[in-house]
Formats: structure tokens, C-alpha cells, sequence
């Protein structure tokens, strides 16, 4: 007997970490019944007698005191009351369950209707769930004492839940509440990506369940489609017939002009990476292939991308057009942040689910980042293949001065010679164009060469204040958005550091006025305020592990 109850025992606990992904498993009551979820973690809008049918009486199949929550004031369409529960870590949930106030038979009391709000960090907002069809009201009881169980679709990703009853006329109501899913183990926080493509004039390869902010081109901050676990089916005709067989996103090549597809994912903690598996279509006979190459990079903060991007090549195939699920080896690279970059094979590329196998590891990751989030402009993405080659380049040049001093002195020796020559020419054609001014200091000019030395100058001569944000962000102005200019690599770590140099000069600032022709300031910030800056997020660095950095 006492060994049937520890196994059972470990069973229970060891559920949520078998379920991880397929909606089919994940399933499990997340604890208002059995208690698992605390009574402080249960609130409420208000009460009509807190200790009698107060938030943590909400349980459902519990018939303590009153037997239910019951809130103050009667339900409207107003969305007035709600019970709140906070799950403390992120959970995919895939169903609710409502109950009434029984009471011992004394309860009359049930919400024929409600609807759901949820809550998750990367959102940092209160969302209000709606399924598939644009449906936000979900069916409740119609007695005191059944349970009206929904299923989710699509699931929601969420820390925190509200269930808000909701009637077309005033109604008393009282709830019992349950919640069913399991802890999101996944990890992924939220992916950003290009909305998908239309084709044709009906058909939408939309992310439709996506829940983050859309400005019109980008997907930014949600979770949707990619991550639900939900497969979509082999033609992809046949989502289109049946809504609740929906699940393909694409784009199409020429909207485009074919440039790659970046889907970047944002992890909860810095992870280790063995597998990336995308589930992908190829009905080649309508213009759908695989891709024909997926560069995957790896970043700590989200700014730069480094080391060599993962490169795979998918062989085409125009045999079979099943969707496939083709995954990359990752090759225990590190990052929170991971960027998927597909190549077009054909007019159309469909994917309906892409996830990760990983592992959280610990590591003094976000200190590192800070000092390069920095020194990075904001949107730009340093080329990590071009990084690289420059800082081996100046680390080899360094030791050939060291291992051929012979040649170098020959060298040397030569140059003085020939500098010589070169002073002897420059003072005589001083003589002759003693009046002419020197390009740099004509103010109506605006050399762009010149500029852009001065920018690079700026940045490598005040080698104490790298890391100051400053720096880049002067320089933002100087970069005329039509070029493609690259900032110098941050070689100054390998490079002995000069001595601190003076702040910018008048003429910096005054280049920029004279020059701002081109200069298309950045756009104003979205009506709909993202919820979150990228470029921080205070809530995943943890404070044991964050370091202050800099003055
Ligand atoms: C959305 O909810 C409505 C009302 O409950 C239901 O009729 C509809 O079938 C649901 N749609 C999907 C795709 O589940
Ligand atoms: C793809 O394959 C991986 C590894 O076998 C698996 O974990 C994942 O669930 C598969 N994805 C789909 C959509 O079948
Ligand atoms: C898109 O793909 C089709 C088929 O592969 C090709 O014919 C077309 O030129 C591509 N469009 C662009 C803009 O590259
Ligand atoms: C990690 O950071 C802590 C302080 O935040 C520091 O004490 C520790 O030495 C660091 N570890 C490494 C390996 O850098």
C-alpha cells in the first residue's frame, strides 16, 4: 500500500517534466483542486465576504465554507470581476473547467458564460484570450454542481490567468475554477519573424493565433503558431476548407525580392543547443518547397550574433510532397537568442512548427553582454564572419612583428627612405599651392569619406569610453541610411588602449547639421507601446547573476 502511494506519488510529480510540447499530453489539472496552487497565489477582483466565498474558495470540486467565489457585484458585459491565478512560472494551457456554487445544496449561483484574460513577461500586458474564429466568450455552466470543461485552441502561453464571468444581463454568479496544461519547458519566450504571405486573394499563410505585437510588417514579443504543437496538414489546401486545420505560415519569394526569412527566438535563460527541428511542407507541384539553406546564429543579449552562423543545406526533393520535419544539429552552441535564416528553394516556403532541444545552463552571461550591447549600434547586427576574420588578422599581424624582426627593420628601413622622398615632393608642391585649402576644411563639401573617418576615428581614439552608449549613438547621425556602412570591429581589446583622448569636438556635431541631407531621422515610436525594449529585459537577468558595468 505504502509503495502504491510513493510511486503514484512520484508519478504525479514527475508529469510535468515528461510533457513538454504535444497539446495531446499536456493536460494536467494545474492544481486548484489538489491544492498544488496556493491560496495566496489565488485573488480577486473583490469578494462579496472574503472568508466565506473569497478568491482561494474558487477551487473547483472544493466545498469549504460558502463553496465557491463569489464576487461583489453581479456579472455584465462590462468584464467588471475577475479571479486571478498566478501560476508563478510560464505554463502552456490547453483547457479550463468551471463549476457553480453547490453549497451543500444551498448554492443557486453559476456563470453561464465567462472569458479569459492572461498575463506572461515577455508581454509584460493582460491579453484577452479569443479562439481560433475570433471567439473571446467561452461556454460556463448551466447547473450549480457539472463541470463545463473548454478546450483551448490555440493554447495559451501564460504565468498568470484570469477567468472574468460575463453575462448579457445582470447576473449573480459564483465560480470554481480549474486550469489544465503543463509547465512550458521549451523555454521559448517569443519569436519575432515577418508576418506571413497571402496568396491569391483568400488564402492568408498568417501566423493567426500570434499574440504579440504585429506594427504592420514584423511579428514582435508573441508566441503563436510556430510553437503550439499543433501540426498542420499534409496539403496545405486543406486548412483553408477547415478552419481547425490551419497552421501553415509563409512567405512567398518575390514579395521579398527573395532575401532570407530571419525567425529569431528569445529563450527565458541562456540555453545550450543540441537540435533545431522544422516542420516544414513541399508541394513542390504548387511552388511550396523546404528550404534550400538555413543559416542558424546564436547571441546572449539579442544585439550581435556571434561566431560562425550554423549552415545547412537542405537537398531538394521533388519526389515526395509530404511535409517533412527536418532538424539541424546545433552542436551544443550557447545563447538566448537564436537566429533562423531561411533561404526561398521555390516561390513558397510553409513552416508550421519549429522546436528546440536544449538545456538551461548557468554561467555570469548577461556581464559579457553588457559591455558589447554598448559598443553595438541598436539596429544594427554585426556580421559575426567579418568579427572574426579581423580580429585574427590584427592578432597575426602582431605576432609576424614579433617572429621576423629582420625583415621588418629591412622594411622600416626602406620606409624612412622613402619617406624622406615624400617630404622632399610635399614641400615643394606646398610652395606652389600655398593658397589652396585642404578638402576637410571646405564647410560647404560634404565628404562622406571623410565622415566616415571621423566616425571611426571618434570611436577608436576615446578607448575609454567604449562601453560609453554615447559613442554609438552620436554616430547614428553621421550614417547615411542609403549605405550599407559597417561599423570597424571592436578590435580595441586586443590593441594596447591609448590614452584617453579628448570629447568629441565642435566640428563632430556641426559635420552632422551640415551633412543631414540624407539623414532620415528614426521612426516614431508605435502607437501601441511594445511592451517591452528589446535591448533590456530586467526580468530574465536575474539579479544574483547581473553585474553593473561601466561607470
Ligand atoms: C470558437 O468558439 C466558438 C464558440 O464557442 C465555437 O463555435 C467555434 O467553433 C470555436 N472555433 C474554433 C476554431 O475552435
Ligand atoms: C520533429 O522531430 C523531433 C525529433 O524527433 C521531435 O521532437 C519533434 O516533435 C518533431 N516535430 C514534429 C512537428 O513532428
Ligand atoms: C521566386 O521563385 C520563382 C520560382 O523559383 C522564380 O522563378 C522567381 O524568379 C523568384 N523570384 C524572385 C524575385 O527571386
Ligand atoms: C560571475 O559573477 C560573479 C558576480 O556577479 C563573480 O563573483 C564571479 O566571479 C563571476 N564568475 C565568473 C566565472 O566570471
Amino acid at each position: 500500500m505504502m509503495d502504491f502511494s510513493l510511486g503514484l506519488l512520484g508519478f504525479f510529480f514527475a508529469l510535468p517534466a515528461i510533457y513538454g510540447l504535444d497539446p495531446s499530453q499536456c493536460i494536467t489539472p494545474l492544481g486548484m483542486e489538489n491544492g498544488l496552487i496556493k491560496d495566496e497565489h489565488i485573488t480577486a477582483s473583490s469578494s462579496f465576504d472574503h472568508g466565506n466565498v473569497g478568491p482561494h474558495h474558487g477551487r473547483i470540486r472544493n466545498e469549504l465554507h460558502g463553496g465557491a467565489w463569489c464576487p461583489l457585484t453581479p456579472a455584465t458585459p462590462d468584464l467588471k470581476e475577475w479571479i486571478e491565478i498566478d501560476l508563478q512560472d510560464v505554463h502552456m494551457i490547453t483547457a479550463t473547467g468551471t463549476q457553480g456554487r453547490f453549497g451543500n445544496g444551498q448554492g443557486v449561483e453559476f456563470a453561464e458564460s465567462y472569458m479569459l484574460e492572461y498575463w506572461r513577461p515577455r508581454l509584460n500586458k493582460w491579453m484577452r484570450y479569443h479562439n481560433r474564429t475570433g471567439n473571446e466568450v467561452l461556454k460556463g455552466n448551466i447547473n450549480t454542481y457539472l463541470e463545463s470543461k473548454s478546450q483551448l485552441d490555440p493554447p495559451i502561453w501564460a504565468s498568470k490567468i484570469r477567468f472574468l464571468p460575463f453575462s448579457y444581463h445582470r447576473r449573480t454568479v459564483c465560480m470554481r475554477v480549474e486550469i489544465y496544461g503543463c509547465r512550458w519547458t521549451e523555454g521559448v519566450a517569443s519569436y519575432s519573424m515577418p508576418q506571413g504571405d497571402k496568396r491569391g486573394n483568400s488564402w492568408e499563410f498568417y501566423d493567426i493565433s500570434y499574440d504579440g505585437h504585429w506594427d504592420g510588417e514584423k511579428l514582435k514579443y508573441g508566441l503563436g503558431q510556430l510553437t503550439d504543437g499543433q501540426v498542420a496538414p499534409d496539403d496545405f489546401k486543406l486548412a483553408f476548407y477547415n478552419t481547425n486545420a490551419q497552421g501553415w505560415v509563409g512567405w512567398k519569394n518575390d514579395t521579398r525580392e527573395n532575401t532570407p526569412i530571419d525567425i529569431v527566438f528569445e529563450f527565458d535563460k541562456v540555453r545550450e543547443f543540441t537540435a533545431v527541428h522544422l516542420y516544414c511542407n513541399n508541394q513542390f507541384t504548387k511552388d511550396v518547397q523546404v528550404f534550400a539553406e538555413a543559416r542558424v546564429y546564436f547571441s546572449i543579449g539579442g544585439k550581435r550574433y556571434k561566431g560562425e552562423p550554423i549552415t545547412y543545406d537542405y537537398i531538394e526533393d521533388v519526389i515526395f510532397e509530404t511535409p517533412r520535419n527536418v532538424s539541424i544539429k546545433l552542436h551544443h552552441r550557447v545563447g538566448r537568442f537564436v537566429k533562423i535564416q531561411l533561404r526561398f528553394a521555390s516561390r513558397w516556403m510553409l513552416v508550421s512548427e519549429i522546436t528546440f532541444d536544449s538545456t538551461s545552463i548557468n554561467g555570469n552571461f548577461s556581464e559579457e553582454e553588457e559591455l558589447e550591447e554598448k559598443s553595438a549600434l541598436d539596429d544594427q547586427i554585426a556580421t559575426p564572419g567579418i568579427n572574426n576574420k579581423n580580429v585574427v588578422s590584427a592578432v597575426n599581424t602582431q605576432g609576424g612583428l614579433g617572429n621576423y624582426l629582420g625583415v621588418v627593420v629591412g622594411i622600416l628601413s626602406v620606409l624612412v627612405l622613402l619617406m624622406i622622398a615624400a617630404i622632399i615632393v610635399v614641400i615643394i608642391k606646398q610652395r606652389r599651392y600655398k593658397s589652396s585649402l585642404r578638402p576637410s576644411q571646405v564647410p560647404s563639401g560634404c565628404d562622406k569619406a571623410v565622415l566616415y573617418q571621423e566616425a571611426s576615428l571618434g570611436r577608436f581614439s576615446r578607448s575609454s569610453d567604449y562601453a560609453d552608449v554615447k559613442d554609438s549613438e552620436y554616430a547614428v547621425p553621421l550614417q547615411p541610411p542609403t549605405q550599407n556602412y559597417r561599423h570597424p570591429p571592436p578590435l580595441l581589446d586586443f590593441l594596447p588602449k591609448p590614452p584617453p583622448g579628448p570629447p568629441p569636438s565642435e566640428r563632430y556635431y556641426a559635420a552632422t547639421e551640415i551633412c543631414n541631407t540624407g539623414f532620415v531621422p528614426p521612426p516614431p515610436p508605435l502607437s501601441t507601446p511594445p511592451p517591452v525594449r528589446l535591448s533590456r529585459q530586467p526580468r530574465y537577468v536575474s539579479n544574483t547573476s547581473r553585474m553593473h558595468v561601466g561607470p
